[in-house]
């Protein structure tokens, strides 16, 4: 069972249909580039969904699991175990919160997020339990997680909870109109990333945490896809000059191992007591030592600010796309999270077409393409990236 065919006709019989996929099987990965079954090379600019920080098969994380594996994978949190603390001190010194507790997954890391402020609200604020997010805003396919995030698609097959407000994204009037004494939270991502990457106004965050302070309410930031260097900082909250209450972590932390994390601030952790949350795989040695590997290495090499000067090149580069393609109507992001916006419902096409060229891409919406290669990808990938997408425009008459 080696072709395509074989393992889509497999997978069509045992999986469930919960998504399409674009018809390649792959095998192999090496920095930003990925074999398919035949052997064909194509580079990397999906990332996993803006998970593979360090590129395929770096040595540093491979090193790293290897050597975690042939110690010790798992034990539960009945115990201690050495890479589960290492990574949280290391979280606890590159940003601004004081306590972390790990999850598998940014949904779970979202739940965990949705408790703690419930708890908070329960405790602090005379049970207050509402949260108000934002539409277009995604937080994970969880039950509270889908009922958090803004496309009504989602949720309503599922039975909607009580205790969620959506209001319009960069609208901080909206988010004061919707704001009542129940209000525990405000659950924000600083850049919207499944919804389309899109970028609010440079004072947003700042109004939102002004209304939070005013009103005695908590702000979560969902960094799951925008923190770990995604956007030229640490976390994106740095570059808008907040600090949350609570934040949510995954994708990019461990490279690709699957993992997630919810910090906060000493006093709203404090809310969760024992027995309030847990989970068997939580923080386990193989997951924690693997993030610790591609933190450090992030934080040691300084990608953070790799990622804001490639990122400056990408955009100039898609820029540069945009002016002899009249089809290209927006390119926008930070860092090594961008989306080209066509003037019409093309994406699916182009990241099909963009196969042929050894590229992949991610018709994030019907419109627009989302760009996240690995926060190693050299200059000249990008350049190399962009020649196969103009080739694919030219070639589809755009
Ligand atoms: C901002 C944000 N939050 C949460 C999630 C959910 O993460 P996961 O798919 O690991 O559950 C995602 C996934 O795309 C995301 O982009």
């Amino acid at each position: 069972m080696t072709t395509t065919t074989d393992i889509q006709d497999l997978e069509s019989r045992v999986m469930f249909q919960t998504g399409r996929r674009a018809p390649v099987t792959l095998v192999r990965g090496e920095g930003t580039r990925v074999w398919d079954t035949d052997g064909k090379e194509y580079l990397d600019f999906v990332a996993g969904i803006a998970v593979v920080s360090l590129g395929h098969a770096h040595p540093v994380l491979v090193e790293a699991i290897a050597k975690q594996a042939e110690q010790l994978i798992h034990v539960s949190n009945l115990f201690y175990s050495v890479p589960q603390v290492q990574l949280a001190e290391l979280l606890v010194q590159v940003s601004c919160l004081d306590r972390v507790y790990f999850q598998n997954s940014g949904a779970e890391a979202l739940e965990a997020c949705i408790k703690l402020a419930r708890k908070w609200g329960h405790e602090k604020k005379d049970g207050a339990d509402e949260i108000i997010s934002a539409q277009s805003g995604f937080h994970g396919r969880t039950l509270a997680a889908i009922n958090a995030s803004g496309t009504p698609r989602y949720k309503e097959p599922f039975g909607l909870l009580p205790g969620f407000v959506n209001v319009p994204f960069d609208d901080v009037e909206a988010i004061k109109a919707a704001t009542t004494p129940k209000t525990c939270a405000i659950l924000l991502e600083p850049i919207q990333g499944e919804g389309g990457v899109n970028i609010p106004a440079e004072d947003y965050l700042q109004k939102v945490r002004a209304w939070c302070d005013e009103q005695d309410i908590l702000l979560v930031l969902d960094e799951v896809q925008t923190g770990i260097a995604r956007t030229g900082t640490m976390f994106a909250y740095e570059q808008y000059g907040v600090c949350p209450d609570i934040m949510a972590l995954a994708k990019g932390l461990a490279g690709g191992v699957p993992i997630g994390a919810i910090l906060a601030k000493e006093e709203i952790a404090a809310m969760f007591v024992p027995g309030d949350h847990g989970s068997t795989f939580s923080g386990n040695p193989l997951a924690t030592a693997a993030g610790y590997a591609v933190l450090k290495h992030i934080v040691d090499n300084d990608l953070a600010a790799e990622v804001k000067r490639k990122g400056e090149q990408l955009q100039a580069k898609l820029r540069s796309l945009e002016d002899r393609h009249g089809t290209i109507s927006e390119v926008r992001g930070r860092g090594l999270l961008c989306a080209v916006q066509f003037d019409a419902d093309i994406a699916e096409q182009v990241a099909r077409e963009s196969l042929g060229e050894g590229l992949l891409l991610n018709n994030l919406r019907p419109n627009v393409l989302r760009i996240a290669p690995p926060l190693t990808v050299s200059d000249e990938e990008i350049d190399e990236a962009v020649e196969r997408l103009e080739r694919v425009l030219v070639k589809i008459g755009k």
